[in-house]
């Protein structure tokens, strides 16, 4: 993904997770059903995945359904997996000719056959894409991934394969999910809600944080570029002090 010409020269996020909240509420505001907030959203993803490539965001990962997702009732859950099998199939093509790389974290194995079939192909089919990482996370949640972290590395030790002075935060992050991608730098909510709602904990230590009340469907590549201004403005300091 190379940053696009004339863009800004303040420092770009190499990772950007976004929390994609407020499709219900966007449906609600027109009157419509839930469904059609969620479909809008899809269309939103779409938007976002280009305007990364051309802003020159290498990795973006997308929280598109988490653990706490499955309460839901089973009509909107339908309504989220065809759409999600819809967007798999449409998009396909594009992201092969784009060299983004499909990414999946999450507890894969709940979502439904026809579901996981897609996600297979897609995966398979943009493995060589160079441009950029897509990752997907779906039926995602922090906790239950760092407890199968810790479960991992627990039946190492009982297997002799590892000391427990071997137990490091490396050791640790190398049996999350994520295990492939960098730490997000930047982390984006839409919708108002300033939560994680059980988003990366791990992973988003260091991470900036960037909230908008709009609704996910309407976040655009305008409103990405804001939240792109304000991150090249800030000073991460990681705990040390950072000289004038
Ligand atoms: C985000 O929109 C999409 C998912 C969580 C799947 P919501 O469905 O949470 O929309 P609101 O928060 O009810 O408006
Ligand atoms: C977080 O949104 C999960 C996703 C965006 C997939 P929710 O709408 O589920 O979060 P809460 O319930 O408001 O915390
Ligand atoms: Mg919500």
């Amino acid at each position: 993904m190379s940053p696009e010409a004339g863009a800004t020269q303040l420092p770009v996020p190499r990772h950007v997770a976004i929390v994609m909240d407020g499709n219900g509420r966007w449906a609600q505001e027109r009157g419509l059903p839930r469904s059609e907030g969620h479909r809008a959203g899809a269309v939103a993803v779409q938007r976002t995945v280009e305007a990364c490539r051309e802003l020159g965001i290498r990795y973006l990962t997308l929280y598109a359904f988490s653990t706490e997702n499955w309460q839901r009732p089973p009509a909107e859950i339908r309504a989220l997996m065809g759409l999600l099998r819809e967007f798999l199939d449409n998009r396909l093509d594009d992201l092969v000719r784009q060299g983004v790389r499909l990414n999946v974290i999450g507890q894969i194995e709940r979502l439904p056959r026809l579901v996981r079939s897609r996600l297979e192909r897609v995966m398979a089919r943009t493995a060589n894409g160079t441009q950029g990482t897509l990752t997907l996370a779906l039926s995602y949640g922090a906790r239950a991934e760092i407890t199968a972290a810790a479960r991992a590395l627990a039946e190492e030790v009982r297997a002799g394969k590892l000391a427990p002075k071997d137990i490091t935060e490396q050791a640790l992050a190398a049996r999350l999910q994520t295990a492939s991608l960098p730490d997000p730098d930047l982390v984006i909510r839409t919708a108002g809600e300033k939560r994680l709602s059980n988003f990366l904990l791990w992973q988003l230590s260091y991470a900036e944080f960037w909230f908008t009340d709009l609704c996910w469907p309407d976040f655009d590549r305008e409103v990405l570029r804001q939240a792109l201004d304000e991150f090249g403005r800030r000073q991460r300091r990681f705990g040390g002090l950072v000289h004038a």
